[in-house]
Parts: structure tokens; sequence; C-alpha cells
């Protein structure tokens, strides 16, 4: 059976059907997910019953894994998943939902927001890709937003007035707008900002793309307050209906986006029923803009 790809949204998001991906790619059907990544910037993939092995290894069609450090306030002696993918369940190491208290959990809850992953690191990623192994009976729909077609709607004054913007991005300031505020020291260290540009340039096809995540906090050269305003304008934007797609899950669908030009964010779901989600991510290979010695 041969690859095949139906649009899902009038803008972006593609279904993938006729290849396994339990099974090692050819080198065409690399070829051909890739090209449609760029241009479909989220494909689904239905019915991929996979390890977290097969997971890995279908990413690594695309890239490098991502080194996951600094991404999370989780311990790794701590983790319920050794196997290298991230574990973006709510479940702890005994496989059962955390404490609604846990401070886990409460960190985790920053995925409710609009943002595109590791935004906070100097290299952000490129692809995730997100496993559904079980699905939580009440809520938990993602989100995805096409930030092409967001900077696209944009007016031209808008589009120049923020063509040579940089913000700074930290994981601390997607979990402060949730009241998540205490930090050891060693983690201030770790979530310090990094830069990134607010309107980048897709590698492949050259359009361009609203670089925004919740993770950024600033703008350089604005005032916080006003640099806040301007980013949550943007993203009232680029969020609104037209843009976006919603994906309800069924057990061992995979889907796969390009972080560097879409968003996403998952809804509230039953914290007292499971949903193991697991990702695959694949790093970047440059940063957005150059990043300025520390301090
Ligand atoms: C992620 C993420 C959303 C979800 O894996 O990066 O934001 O639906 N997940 O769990
Ligand atoms: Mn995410």
């Amino acid at each position: 059976m041969s690859l095949n790809i139906r649009k899902l949204h009038p803008l972006f998001v593609g279904e993938v059907t006729g290849i396994d991906l339990t099974k090692p790619l050819s080198r065409d059907d690399a070829a051909a997910i890739e090209s449609a990544m760029d241009d479909y910037a989220v494909l689904l993939f239905p019915k991929q019953d996979i390890t977290d092995e097969q997971q890995l290894a279908f990413a690594m069609n695309f890239g490098e894994r991502e080194d996951p450090h600094g991404g999370s306030v989780a311990k790794a002696a701590d983790a319920r998943l050794t196997t290298g993918v991230n574990d973006v369940s709510n479940l702890g190491p005994d496989g059962k939902p955390l404490p609604r208290d846990n401070r886990v959990h409460l960190f985790n809850l920053g995925n409710c927001l609009w943002h595109s992953d590791s935004s906070f690191r100097p290299i952000p990623a490129k692809f995730s890709l997100l496993s559904a192994r079980i699905v939580n009976p009440k809520g938990g729909n993602t989100e995805f937003a096409d930030m092409r077609a967001a900077y696209d709607a944009l007016d031209d004054d808008t589009k120049a007035e923020i063509e040579d913007m940089i913000c700074e991005h930290s994981l601390m300031t997607s979990r402060g707008a949730l009241g998540f505020l205490d930090y050891t020291e060693e983690e201030k260290q770790m979530f310090k900002p990094v830069l990134q540009r607010l309107v980048r340039t897709h590698p492949a096809h050259g359009r361009k793309s609203l670089y925004l995540s919740s993770h950024a906090g600033a703008i350089q050269g604005m005032s916080v307050p006003e640099a806040r305003v301007l980013l949550r304008d943007l993203t009232e934007h680029a969020t609104q209906p037209a843009f976006v797609y919603v994906h309800r899950w069924t057990q061992h669908d995979l889907i796969m986006w390009d972080n560097r030009q879409t968003m996403h964010r998952v809804r509230r779901y039953d914290q007292s029923q499971p949903r193991d989600m697991r990702r695959a991510t694949v790093a970047g290979d440059a940063p957005t803009v150059a990043q300025q010695a520390a301090e």
C-alpha cells in the first residue's frame, strides 16, 4: 500500500495512511513525509500501535533527538519512562495519575497554554511526534494553530513593525502565567531566558511564520508591559478559529508537527484518570538569532 495524504483542515494538517510506523521507513517514504511536513505542518498517522523505540526510530528519520535536559522540573531519577521519549502523561512512576498538588503535575499544566516546543532553548525543536497510548475519557483535545497563515493575515504595518523583533523565552514565563512561581536556584539557572526572532522563515519553502509561544515574556528594546500587550494581541490573532485545527484523540494516533510553523496546546482533561501521551522530539539545527553572552 502506498502513502496517501488527506487534508483535514483548509489551511494545514494532513492524515497519512498506507504506512506502518513499526517498520523502518524507505528513503522515498521518509522524503515524502518530510516534504509533506513542510507543506501541511501537522500530520496525523492513525492506527499506529508502536513502542517507544519504534516511535524514536521513526522520528530519527528527520533529524537528531533533542536533549531533554532543562525542559522540566522533574528529576531524571524519578522518571516513569527511560526509553528516551518525553513523558507527556499525567502519570507518576507508579503508573497512577499524579496527585493534584504534585509539583511536576502543576508544572506540566503549562502545556495547556499555546506554545511551540522548546522555544525556551537556544536551538528550538524542529518536529515533535506525539503518540496516544491511553486516551483520557474527558477532554484532552490537542489544538494546533497555523502560524504561517497567522503571519500572512497581518496587515502590512504590523508585518513591518515586528519583522526584526527579538523575544525572550523562558519556561518561567509560561509557568509564571499560571501562578507557578517558585524555583530552586538550579532551576532559575536552567530556565534562563533565550532569544528568538518573532518572525521566522521556513528553511524549506521560505514562508514566514509568527514565532509565538507562551514562553515569550519580553521583547528587546521594549518595556515588558508593552511587549506583553503586543504578544497577547498577536497570540489572540494567531489562534482565532480559522487558523486552528482541533484534534480529538483516538488510541494509537500519532501526530507529528513542525514547531517552526505551528503552535499547539492541550485542553483540560480529567486528572483523576490516566492520559498517557509520549513525545519524540527532533532537534532543530540552528538558533533563530545569535544568542547574547549571558547577562
Ligand atoms: C507536547 C504537548 C500536548 C498534549 O507534547 O509537546 O504540548 O496534548 N502535548 O499532551
Ligand atoms: Mn508541547
